[in-house]
């Protein structure tokens, strides 16, 4: 079966090093206009996005969120394997090499629109962001999603306060975009036969 925007999901992968080259500004409004065409509970559409491209802005954002990286999650690794320990020496560059990605855009979730139920805000925030994602990935640009900025241990107060961000806005994502310095092969998931039940568990 030949299906351009099924392939476009089977390959988008995490993409930590980027090129310097900036995003134009159509290609930024492109992927943010997929994101806010995703569904969202009673179609609140609570989110809010903040696009950084300024290098001040985000050198102050990485001084908080490497030292959150560090003291709460670096810190805390247990024995991990190889591959593993390639995953998060990818990421801790990354981190530390935030100032220079072209565009840092934070998802984020309006708490005053958002549906009271747990499950139903975030569920109203993420089809976003995966919207985001592909709609990069399908217009040559990498992305690396992750919780920065995003939780009381990761640095979200000290974001807040770099970006002005009001008391009911929750920052639900941080994602890193830019043109991919190298091509990365396809994903490695889970077997759907080990995944998948049929009629029941
Ligand atoms: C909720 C969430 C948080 C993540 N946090 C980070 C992160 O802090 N740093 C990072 O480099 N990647 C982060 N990632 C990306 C994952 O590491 C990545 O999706 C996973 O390793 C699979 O990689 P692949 O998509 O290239 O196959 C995060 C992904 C998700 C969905």
């Amino acid at each position: 079966m030949d299906n351009r925007f099924i392939d476009v999901i089977l390959s988008l992968r995490t993409v930590r090093n980027f090129k310097t080259e900036q995003i134009e500004d159509e290609k930024l409004s492109l992927i943010l206009k997929a994101a806010t065409s995703a569904p969202s509970s009673g179609n609140t559409q609570p989110w809010e996005f903040i696009v950084v491209k300024n290098i001040q802005i985000k050198k102050k954002i990485k001084e908080v969120i490497a030292s959150a990286w560090r003291n709460h999650v670096l810190k805390r690794l247990k024995e991990i394997d190889d591959k593993t320990r390639k995953v998060y020496d990818d990421a801790t560059q990354l981190v530390d090499n935030s100032e220079n990605v072209p565009v840092i855009i934070l998802a984020c979730l309006d708490l005053r629109k958002a549906s009271k139920t747990e499950e139903a805000k975030f569920a109203s925030i993420y089809p976003a962001v995966q919207n985001l994602l592909l709609a990069a990935h399908s217009i040559g640009l990498g992305t690396c999603l992750t919780t920065h900025g995003c939780t009381p241990t990761r640095g979200e107060a000290e974001v807040k306060e770099i970006l002005g961000i009001p008391e009911h806005i929750k920052i639900s994502g941080l994602i890193f975009v830019g043109y991919p310095a190298k091509k990365l092969g396809p994903p490695k998931r889970h077997e759907l036969s080990t995944v998948v039940h049929m009629d029941g568990w």
